[in-house]
């Protein structure tokens, strides 16, 4: 039995890529590098000493996604290809709408025309905006504040639809926390392009000496220290995540969301003060206003995933700190093409 996962290349792709190839399945990873690189193929395939079959492709492409589908006998997906910076699809809305909707859109018409109902989408916890109280559950209200969410809300509309229309679907949207971190090998790991916009891949960068200081976006929210408080999860424990939704998704049918988080919330201070401690460098920092869209504290109620797909996040914030660090200085990260 053979999965299709799209964007296998990119950050959550590839960690995810490793959990599933470990677990014995059969992979088609579909990327076109749009942002990611092609030898982080090679080397999922280096970490776990297996192969996967690849395909430099974009899911613009229906013809292409349909002679995948023709060529090998798929039997569930999970669909990541997206752009993702929250910024960007706020200066640039249509190619964020063109890009993750048409693609999602040409994916499940070519999965329903193949009879493959299985699939597990990349969701985000920005469907929620600015939520009423945490922890967050899955039944909080969906008001997302960004293009980028606005697409993650409005695919697992599509997809609740797809599932009103046929009830052979079975579908898991995953609203992820904050990824962080790294495969222990040092490997694989995320590679903004750019300065970074998120905290971990800015911190890691100033401890390497690449960047100067870090900015702290507010020292003023209702919060222990002033700063945001978000809910940072282990990207294996993320991929990990995924295999479960899979396994569930292949024994049921329906459309249900889940939240991937730890539950717990850490402030900007918090993961300074442990990057330092992984790093035993100085991270410098200034602080500046807040940043305009974010919110002071976020953070899951995963009790539906620890119970449901029989999953939990295992990593606290000292092996995720020490994941991206090591990626940062043992990766040959400077390698990748
Ligand atoms: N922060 C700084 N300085 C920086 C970057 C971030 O102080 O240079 C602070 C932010 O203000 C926030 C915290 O660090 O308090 C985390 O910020 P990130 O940018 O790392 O993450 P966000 O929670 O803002 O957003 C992330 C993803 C989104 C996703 C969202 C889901 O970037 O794509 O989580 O909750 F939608």
């Amino acid at each position: 039995m053979a999965v299709l996962i799209t964007g296998g290349a990119g950050y959550i792709g590839s960690h995810t890529c490793v959990e599933m190839l470990n677990a014995g399945y059969e992979l088609i990873v579909i990327d076109n590098f749009s942002n990611s690189k092609p030898d982080v193929i090679e080397r999922i395939q280096k970490i776990t000493g297996k192969t996967l079959t690849f395909y430099e492709a974009t899911l613009l492409d229906k013809e292409m996604i349909d002679t995948i589908f023709s060529n090998h006998e798929i039997n569930a997906v999970i669909h990541f290809a997206a752009y993702k910076a929250v910024g960007e699809s706020v200066e640039k809305p249509l190619m964020y709408y063109q890009n993750n909707l048409i693609s999602t859109l040409n994916l499940c018409e070519i999965m329903d025309k193949y009879g493959v109902y299985n699939l597990v989408f990349s969701s985000s916890a920005t469907v929620y905006g600015n939520p009423d109280r945490v922890p967050i559950t899955e039944e909080s209200p969906l008001r997302a504040t960004n293009p980028y969410g606005h697409t993650k809300q409005m695919t697992e509309q599509i997809l609740q639809d797809l599932f009103i229309s046929n009830p052979m679907w079975s579908i898991a949207s995953l609203r992820y926390f904050n990824p962080i971190g790294a495969h222990e090998s040092g490997l694989i790991g995320e590679d903004p392009t750019g300065i970074p916009n998120n905290l971990l891949p800015y911190i890691s960068q100033v401890a390497s000496g690449k960047l100067p200081h870090l900015n702290i976006f507010g020292d003023d929210y209702e919060t222990n220290d002033g700063t945001g408080i978000r809910d940072y999860i282990h990207i294996m424990d993320l991929a990990s995540g995924h295999v479960k939704a899979l396994e569930h998704v292949l024994v049921t049918t329906g459309v249900e969301a889940f939240n991937l988080g730890t539950g717990k919330g850490h402030s900007v201070f918090e993961m300074i003060d442990v990057f330092e401690q992984v790093s035993k460098k100085q991270i410098k920092y200034s602080i500046q206003e807040r940043r305009p869209g974010d919110i002071a504290v976020c953070f899951a109620d995963p009790s539906k995933a620890n119970h449901v797909l029989q999953w939990s996040a295992k990593r606290g914030i000292y092996e995720m700190c020490k994941d991206t660090w090591k990626w940062q200085t043992q990766s040959g990260k400077q390698l990748i093409r």
